[in-house]
């Protein structure tokens, strides 16, 4: 069985729902249940005993201890973390408790299980830290894309606190051995995506009939890859990755935002069309996120060349699934926008008109 961190969350439970139904084999999933973790997007589990939920935060040394003691996993899989850029511009403690402190407590216990681990499960052991490309920085127009030996220059409170957190994990490989990889992906998009992120926030904002908010002139660059190929990568380096090693994560799909919302605003126009007229008119340009990132990009032909892995979906198909999991899953929606999630949208946006 595996262990996984942060099952709750976007990505994570994607992972698991992935993880359960093209492995099968058992996972524990480990997740605080922050705002951003959501145990209905599981609910699909619910009964089936290779499944196990258990409602922790990382940060608890004694509670991770007991965990790998008592279900020996051969794998840890670490989604954990908080993840949203502006969030740790208004509150960076969280991120620096949860993304630092919690990635060393789980190094810690991971090396105290893995050391008393005999020389089989020891040398098939592997923890996989999964990160972002937002710890490389930000690329000028005509930049390569990030290598996986492009220097760490992370901007925000958030890519800081991973970028030490992939600084962690490495030094733990190289210290103490413990048999690490790390993957570095793009902007991910798809279903269960929490409604605050640009994408899931402008379809349903759209649906709404509510503004979309474009930050500044919308002409920031970021590389979107489906989540289910993000998904399918981390099983591949999981698989085969080699110890120690970095693996960039991407799907080649770079566009500036304002076409992103203009490609939402267009299938929704197919899709569900509005009486009012094109769902564009509800474009409205506020004032810039603080330190904005201009361009991310990712050169993922060291995971295609040596693993042999390539994403199934284009930015087209992916999206369109999206749009359409938007509207065919409203319920999930709306038991998503708590009081919790509307006092955020008033705290980031009000301040922005
Ligand atoms: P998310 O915010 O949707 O989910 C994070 C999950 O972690 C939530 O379920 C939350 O409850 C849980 N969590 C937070 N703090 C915790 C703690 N202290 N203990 C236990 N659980 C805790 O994030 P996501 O978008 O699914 O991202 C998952 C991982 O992938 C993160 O490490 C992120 O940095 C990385 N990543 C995300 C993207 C992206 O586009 N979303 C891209 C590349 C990498
Ligand atoms: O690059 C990978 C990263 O992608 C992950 O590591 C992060 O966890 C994930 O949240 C994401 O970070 P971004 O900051 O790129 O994602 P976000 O969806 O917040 O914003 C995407 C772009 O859209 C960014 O340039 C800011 C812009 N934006 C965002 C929001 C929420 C807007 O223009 N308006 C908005 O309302």
């Amino acid at each position: 069985m595996i262990l996984v961190t942060g099952g709750a969350g976007f990505i994570g439970a994607n992972f698991v729902l992935d993880w359960v139904s093209v492995v099968g084999e058992p996972v524990v999933n480990l997740d605080k249940l922050t705002y951003a973790g959501n145990l209905e997007t599981l609910s699909s589990l619910n009964g089936d005993s290779r499944h196990l939920f258990v409602h922790g935060d990382i940060c608890d040394r004694a509670l991770v201890e007991e965990l790998l003691a008592t279900h020996r996993p051969r794998a840890i899989v670490h989604f954990a973390a908080e993840s949203h850029v502006d969030r740790s511009i208004h509150g960076p403690g969280d991120f620096v408790r949860t993304n630092i402190e919690g990635t060393f407590t789980l190094l810690e216990a991971a090396r105290g299980y893995w050391s008393a681990l005999d020389a089989d499960a020891k040398s098939a052991f592997r923890f996989l830290h999964v990160s972002t490309d937002e710890v490389y920085g930000s690329l000028g127009a005509g930049d390569p894309a990030f290598t996986e030996q492009h220097p760490f220059e992370p901007n925000s409170p958030y890519s800081a606190s991973k970028a030490a957190s992939d600084h962690l994990v490495r030094a733990w490989h190289h210290t103490y051995g413990l048999p690490v990889v790390t993957t570095n992906c793009s902007n991910n998009y798809g279903p269960y995506h929490f409604p605050e992120k640009l994408i899931p926030l402008m379809i349903t904002n759209a649906l709404a009939g509510k503004p979309l908010p474009v930050y500044g002139d919308g002409m920031q660059i970021r590389d979107w890859l489906y989540v289910k190929d993000h998904c399918s990568a981390i099983r591949r380096v999981l698989e085969a990755g080699r110890l120690g090693e970095t693996y960039n994560v991407g799907g080649w799909n770079e566009k500036p935002n304002i076409e992103i919302v203009h490609t939402i605003c267009s299938l929704l126009d197919e899709l569900k069309p509005d009486p009012a007229g094109s769902y564009r008119r509800l474009v409205t340009h506020v004032a810039d996120r603080p330190g904005h990132d201009r361009r991310y990009a990712i050169d993922a032909r060291k995971l295609e060349r040596e693993l042999g892995w390539k994403p199934a979906e284009t930015f087209e198909t992916g999206i369109r699934k999206t749009v359409e999991w938007y509207l065919a899953n409203n319920q999930w929606v709306a038991n998503v926008q708590s009081g919790a999630y509307r006092d955020w949208i008033s705290k980031n946006y009000e301040a922005r008109q």
